[in-house]
């Protein structure tokens, strides 16, 4: 069972599509007040209007994560128009197209651990400084199973998402004192989304053929499933959860 967020309010970053925007629905469903970030907001705004007919509270804010001014001027948006900040999920992500190290561009890697884990550590800072303020709050950081194992062709991926991984356990122990819980989530393979669609090189079936093939559960993930997780950590049922990195895989890393 969910817990409600009625009376709370939610952050999503790469709200635009995908698990972002299966979480922001999950989040308005239980009740919260929404705040949406994507540094796509062509996007964001279509995102925000499906949210709002759906009757769910609103604010959707463009923001690169990339840039810690951007992300400061977004939470500080937050907190004037809802005068808090309960619940974070740092899920702006991007991957790389597969290569070897040595084939893979400087500026590709550069730029998978400007949005991965700058982008990541840009957000906790600015969600943290009020938080803590409050002494209060959960925030769920997006890794991957690229972040607990190693995979062919995805050295900055993986990088970047081990990254997320051991800033969410280090800084889980910094606040768990103060009432803040912090962990993470690992996606296993994750269809229907912006980025599945681009990997898959627009569902061509030979490719998701072999991603179906490397899920033990015979099936790829829905975004839903990961925003069920984030709802759950993020939830009073997870009071006890700190620092943990949730895998919802199907089964690939058991
Ligand atoms: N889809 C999968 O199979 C899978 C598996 C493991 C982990 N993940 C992780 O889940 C997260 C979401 O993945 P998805 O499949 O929904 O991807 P997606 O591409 O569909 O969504 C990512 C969103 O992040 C936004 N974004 C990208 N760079 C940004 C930036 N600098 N600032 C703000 N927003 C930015 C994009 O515009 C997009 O809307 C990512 O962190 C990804 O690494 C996905």
């Amino acid at each position: 069972m969910v817990d409600s967020f009625e009376g709370k309010v939610a952050l999503v970053t790469g709200a635009a599509g995908g698990i972002g925007l299966a979480t922001a629905r999950a989040f308005g469903v239980a009740g919260a007040s929404l705040v949406v970030a994507d540094s796509n907001i062509a996007l964001l705004e279509i995102a925000a209007a499906e949210l709002r007919s759906a009757g769910h509270e609103v604010l959707a804010i463009g923001c690169d994560v990339t840039d810690r001014s951007q992300v400061n001027a977004m939470i500080e948006q937050a907190i004037e128009t809802y005068g808090k900040l309960d619940a974070a999920f740092n899920n702006a992500g991007i991957n790389c197209d597969g290569a070897p190290l040595v084939e893979t561009e400087d500026t590709e890697f550069d730029n998978i651990i400007d949005v991965n884990l700058r982008g990541t550590w840009n957000c906790m800072k600015a969600e943290l400084r009020h938080m803590n303020a409050r002494r209060s709050g959960t925030i769920v950081n997006c890794s991957s199973i690229g972040g607990m194992r190693g995979s062919k062709g995805r050295a900055a991926y993986s990088a970047s998402k081990f990254g997320v991984i051991g800033l969410t356990r280090a800084s889980a122990l910094d606040y768990a004192e103060k009432g803040i819980r912090i962990n993470a989530v690992c996606p296993g393979i994750i269809g229907n989304t912006p980025m599945a669609k681009r990997v898959t090189k627009n569902n061509n079936p030979e490719i998701v053929k072999a991603f179906v093939a490397a899920e033990p559960i015979g099936r790829l993930g829905e975004p839903s499933e990961i925003a069920a997780a984030v709802l759950w950590l993020c939830g009073s049922a997870a009071s006890f959860v700190v620092g943990h990195a949730l895998t919802v895989d199907g089964g690939i890393l058991a």
